[in-house]
């Protein structure tokens, strides 16, 4: 057998699993979730599920991945045994659940690109509803899907070395450069401070006990950190033992949320200086796809060349996270069927193409798609953390303490992964489920 590839470098691996968390879930989801009425109180739940809850559950995964170098079909069963193969299927199910509407909204975008670049952009409220429609709708949906399905392709078709760390060593510092000076640009906007104020920073206790703001703060933080849906078992399956992840996993986070927050301060300055404040909280995807364009249309010739920064740094940061998604199957497919890469990406694309469409003919349907995937992720988390809490948790110790993780942080994080991420994300589990379910009826 062929020994199993391995990344060329430490940062590499950060690289591509921040490359992973770091997508649209941060440009969107972020700034819609925090608009819904959450403000600060989202950004402060947001951030101590990160820390207290999600970190031990990264390094849970990095340590599944690592500790059994096996695909995140098989990783479970390895760690654990048959009764196991559940998570396997599960793992599988949402990441390409995942990717079949994540590509759709990558078409989006790169449609939106191509109209700042050469079409114009709506410049008011009635065009801009229109402007989405169009975008969202017809032949051209496809047209994107199948392009940004291609994409994904080829780049992990190219493997792990050649493809996904060669792409995102350059993507992940383009990209921060990118978003530092579009925030700095957008500070100096008119209404930016009180952009900032109305929504990131606007501040209301009782809904620290919002259900709907908790339940949000949840989906986001395992969304954006790319949790719970063996993504990071995949990239660690190829690392080897040198790897600090307790420190690697905090880099991740870290970049993660910092990309979140810069998101924000560039989105709501824009939102508030044209006046587009109702339509960030009407829909899902209003910010990203209404308010934005219609606020860029706004300052000219200028503003359409921001307006093509910015959708194609978006593009880029979907980019490096659809690979990490297409290399769940792929790589449980070589695993478990032997198949060759070239094999397991080309039936993967098609099949993840194909439960594709109906998000890509109906946004209805693509909402709901994200509200079960969502919930399946934090699913995930949860029965990553009893795994690793209660199942095998010497597996856990055994792996960190053979890359010389520190003594104290090992007992944290196995404290934390045992008595504390459990409960509460059962807690937000729960909230979670009920929502999606609410979508239903
Ligand atoms: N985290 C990415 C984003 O914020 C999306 C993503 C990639 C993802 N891989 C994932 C989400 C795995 C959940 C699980 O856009």
């Amino acid at each position: 057998m062929k020994t199993k590839e391995k990344w060329e470098s430490g940062l590499g691996f950060v690289f591509a699993a921040a490359g992973s968390a770091v997508g649209l879930g941060n440009l969107w989801g972020f700034a819609y979730r925090s608009s819904e009425g959450g403000g600060l109180a989202f950004l402060i739940l947001y951030v101590l599920i990160v820390l207290i809850v999600c970190l031990p559950v990264l390094v849970a995964e990095m340590v599944l991945g690592r500790s059994t170098a096996s695909s995140p079909f098989i990783a479970p069963i390895k760690a654990a045994g048959e009764n196991w193969k559940p998570l396997g299927w599960l793992f599988a199910i949402a990441s390409c659940g995942i990717l079949s509407y994540y590509a759709v909204i990558m078409g989006w975008t790169i449609d939106t690109f191509f109209h700042s670049l050469f079409i114009g952009l709506p410049s008011d409220m009635n065009e801009a509803g229109q402007f989405f429609g169009k975008i969202s709708s017809g032949n051209s949906v496809f047209v994107g899907q199948i392009i940004s399905l291609l994409l994904t392709a080829f780049i992990v078709l190219a493997g792990i070395r050649g493809g996904i760390e060669k792409l995102t060593k350059w993507a992940m510092p383009l990209l921060l450069v990118l978003l530092l000076l579009l925030a700095f640009w957008a500070s100096s906007l008119s209404g930016s401070w009180e952009g900032y104020t109305s929504f990131l920073l606007k501040w209301d206790p009782s809904q620290l006990f919002d259900k709907s703001t908790i339940s949000n703060s949840f989906k986001q933080a395992f969304f954006s950190l790319s949790l719970g849906i063996g993504v990071m078992v995949a990239y660690s399956s190829y690392l080897d033992k040198r790897n600090h992840l307790p420190k690697e996993a905090l880099r991740v986070a870290s970049l993660d949320t910092a990309v979140g927050l810069l998101a924000g301060l560039i989105t709501f300055p824009i939102v508030m200086s044209f006046g587009l404040r109702d339509v960030v909280s009407e829909s899902t995807v209003g910010t990203l796809f209404i308010a934005l364009p219609t606020g860029f249309a706004n300052l000219g010739l200028f503003g359409r060349f921001i307006a093509a920064v910015f959708f194609g740094l978006a593009f880029l940061a979907a980019i490096t996270s659809s690979i990490s998604l297409l290399e769940v199957p792929v790589s449980s497919l070589m695993d478990k069927l032997k198949w060759s890469r070239k094999k397991s990406v080309w039936v993967s694309t098609l099949l993840i193409f194909i439960i594709g469409i109906p998000s890509a003919i109906s946004t209805d349907f693509l909402d709901r798609s994200d509200a079960i995937c969502n919930t399946l992720l934090i699913l995930g988390g949860l029965l990553i953390s009893i795994l690793f809490g209660w199942i095998v948790p010497n597996r856990y110790d055994e792996d960190l303490s053979n890359s010389n993780s520190n003594l104290r942080v090992r007992r944290y994080l196995k404290f934390m992964l045992r008595w504390v991420s459990p409960p509460i994300i059962a807690i937000g589990f729960y909230l979670t489920l009920v929502s999606t379910l609410e979508k239903f009826v």
